[in-house]
């Protein structure tokens, strides 16, 4: 006899019913690494596969748009990668200024909301007023939310959480055991879009290097050997077709998820 009982999965929300029957991701995270590697197989700069990374950003963004994909998020610039030479550093900033001055009128055009994620308070005044103006002017888009994340990592994202909801106990708005998941998560980035249901690594590595932690805690992982600037639509899609065929589980049974799914 099954241990498994209908009222052992009626023990489940909605919301996670939802979820185990989602076959397209709400919501998909990317960490665009391979740059460098790509660009030295061709005996050229580091610089040049950064390049090259930019065209591969707008094929991922209008593949997501075709997908009907609401989130995408970005990984650009990591709160480890100023330990780069200072030469590549310059360079990648140079190039995140003028990308965003560039891309954001066809941004706009396309209906998609560019977010800004990650600590941007080490950036030039310069370009924090542009990434200011490029996100007030995206602001009321509505076809696909583009997470770009700059100067991010995923302790600092929990830690500015953490310190946000310490200033509440601090006030006394809050006592310090009325502190939850759901509160914390409220004041993580991207806070109002769902949790990350995929995410994806091209160039080989099999690590999450401080990317989304918490927002990504029960994602689906894709790892390809792809370098970042070849990952085309295709790349794309066969990401989404691995997703589409994994039974996320989220502590359930596996048949407990068969039930669910036959519902
Ligand atoms: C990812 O490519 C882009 C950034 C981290 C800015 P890399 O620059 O890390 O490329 P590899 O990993 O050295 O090939
Ligand atoms: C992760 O790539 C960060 C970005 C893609 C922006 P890295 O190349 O910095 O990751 P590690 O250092 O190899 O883990
Ligand atoms: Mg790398």
């Amino acid at each position: 006899m099954s241990i498994e009982s209908q009222s052992d999965t009626d023990k489940v929300t909605a919301g996670l019913a939802e979820l185990v029957k989602q076959s397209m991701p709400k919501h998909v995270a990317i960490i665009m690494d391979g740059n460098g590697r790509w660009a030295q197989a061709q005996g050229k700069p580091r610089v040049v596969g950064h390049k090259a990374g930019v065209k591969t950003v707008r094929r991922a963004v209008s593949t997501a748009r075709e997908l009907g994909i609401g989130s995408l998020t970005l990984f650009a610039f990591s709160s480890e990668n100023w330990r780069r030479p200072d030469k590549e550093v310059t360079l990648l900033m140079e190039l995140f200024f003028t990308v965003l001055q560039r891309e954001i009128k066809l941004l706009h055009k396309n209906g998609v909301r560019l977010n800004i994620i990650g600590d941007i308070s080490r950036f030039s005044e310069r370009l924090q007023k542009q990434i200011a103006a490029a996100m007030e002017k995206t602001a009321d888009n509505d076809k696909l939310v583009l997470n770009v994340a700059a100067n991010y990592g995923g302790r600092w994202d929990i830690l500015q959480a953490a310190q946000a909801l310490a200033k509440k106990v601090e006030s006394g708005e809050l006592s310090s055991n009325q502190l939850t998941e759901e509160g914390l998560s409220q004041h993580l980035c991207m806070q109002n879009q769902p949790e990350v249901d995929l995410m994806i690594r091209t160039g080989g590595d099999y690590r999450i290097s401080n990317f989304v932690l918490w927002q990504a805690a029960y994602a689906e992982l894709v790892f390809t050997d792809i370098l970042w600037p070849d990952f085309d639509e295709h790349a794309f899609k066969q990401a989404i077709d691995t997703f589409a065929s994994r039974q996320r589980r989220f502590g359930l049974t596996g048949t407990q998820i068969e039930t669910l799914q036959a519902e």
